[in-house]
């Protein structure tokens, strides 16, 4: 065996509390499912059911080839949209439009079975439905009493059980409850998800379900916001196969929305509160949403993140917000609303100079995509095993 010296610090390092943490999950949000449906004017049914390879697509077949190939990642999270998988005429529930159930189903067997990397199901809805062309805020919460127009919590379980019972057959399959649910109580919320999670869990589907929180499931908050505070409520959830995780997001911006440029939000020091919260409750994390520009500072802080991710037991898995297809020259955060470019493979910014891909996932991102991944075996809380590609 050849001992160099990042092997020997390594070496020094196991022996270091903490250090056998583990990311056995890392890649990026395939962000383009759910474009299509803003309407400038908030119309009620934008975009809906909207064309599928000219409004929105879930994945580049090539971007995905490039992200899995060259740079050996082995997770994609897709974006779709409530309305779309359940049209407002069919209501959310298990009554499916089976034509783009089936377009998102190529999709997810792209990546699964055809790359053999894993995929987040991202329902990219905020915890709202019957709304999306003024999201994030539009639409009804799911499950608000006081709203008739609103879809129920156990329409919403009932959602899922159709979900899981279709990708059950499938162990790289994670199911990715909602995105960023924000503005509702949190209590609500945490009905919502356990409704969700027994309506997977009643299909016999054993996958790996990652859980938001609210507050736009931002990991700085976490254990803010008084009695609301994510900290009190989602180790309620119970999973009877107890093979479930939380889902964070986290930007380093100023107002931690991933909108500007400039970075000046340390990730260690904002993470702190969370990660302490799920030591004590033997949780662990995924952070599906985090970005930065390639400013100075942006740049140490992504590596700083993907560092603190790696040296803490808690966190598992990653995807960097986003590739996906139609980005075009706009970018999914970060650019202060400049068309930087997106993640995606190929991608260039509006004056057809370097995009995302090129200053920020080639040289940062792409750097901390561990060696050794899981590539076999059911999506797990508790991992798998590890092996190069
Ligand atoms: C179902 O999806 C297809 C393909 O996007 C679309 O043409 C059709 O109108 C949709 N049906 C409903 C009821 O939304
Ligand atoms: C629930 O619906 C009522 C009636 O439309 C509305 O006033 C209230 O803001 C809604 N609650 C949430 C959390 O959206
Ligand atoms: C950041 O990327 C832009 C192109 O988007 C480039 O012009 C600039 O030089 C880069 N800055 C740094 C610090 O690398």
């Amino acid at each position: 065996m050849k001992l160099n010296l990042p092997t020997t610090l390594a070496a020094c390092a196991a022996l270091l509390p903490g250090a056998s943490a583990t990311i056995f999950y890392a890649g990026v949000a395939e962000s383009s499912g759910e474009f299509g449906a803003w309407s400038p004017t908030a119309q009620v049914g934008t975009g809906l059911p909207g064309r599928f390879g000219v409004d929105y697509a879930f994945i580049s077949n090539s971007g995905v080839d490039i992200m899995a190939d060259k740079h050996k990642v082995n997770l994609f999270r897709v974006a779709f949209l409530l309305e779309r998988m359940c049209p407002l005429s069919y209501g959310l529930g298990a009554k499916f439009n089976e034509t783009h159930f089936d377009h998102f189903k190529e999709s997810i067997d792209y990546i699964t079975k055809k790359k053999g990397a894993y995929a987040i199901l991202d329902p990219h809805n905020y915890m709202r439905y019957n709304n999306p062309s003024s999201q994030p805020f539009s639409g009804s919460v799911i499950g608000n009493s006081s709203d008739p127009t609103a879809a129920t919590t156990a329409q919403f379980g009932a959602f899922w059980g159709e979900l899981a019972k279709r990708f059950a057959d499938n162990e790289k399959v994670i199911f990715g409850l909602m995105n960023e649910p924000h503005d509702m109580p949190s209590s609500l919320n945490l009905a919502n998800l356990q409704a969700a999670i027994d309506g997977i869990r009643k299909t016999g589907a054993k996958n790996l379900i990652i859980t938001p929180g609210n507050s736009w499931s931002g990991g700085h908050y976490w254990t803010k916001g008084g009695a609301e505070a994510n900290s009190n409520w989602i180790q309620k959830l119970v999973d009877p196969l107890k093979n479930l995780a939380v889902d964070i997001h986290e930007y380093l911006d100023e107002d931690f929305s991933g909108g500007h440029l400039a970075c000046t939000q340390e990730p260690a020091k904002n993470l702190a509160g969370v990660t302490a919260w799920l030591k004590e409750n033997k949780l662990k994390a995924f952070i599906t949403e985090f970005g930065g520009s390639n400013t100075t500072a942006c740049v140490t802080m992504l590596n700083d993140m993907l560092d603190y991710m790696s040296n803490n037991e808690e966190y598992i898995g990653w995807t960097a917000w986003a590739a996906g297809p139609f980005w075009g020259p706009n970018s999914p955060c970060c650019t202060d609303q400049k068309q930087y470019g997106s993640l995606e493979p190929g991608s260039k910014a509006a004056d057809g100079g370097p995009s995302l891909y090129d200053t920020i996932w080639l040289p940062v991102i792409s750097k901390k995509v561990p060696a050794k991944l899981q590539w076999s075996g059911p999506a797990s809380v508790n991992g798998g095993e590890l092996t190069s590609r």
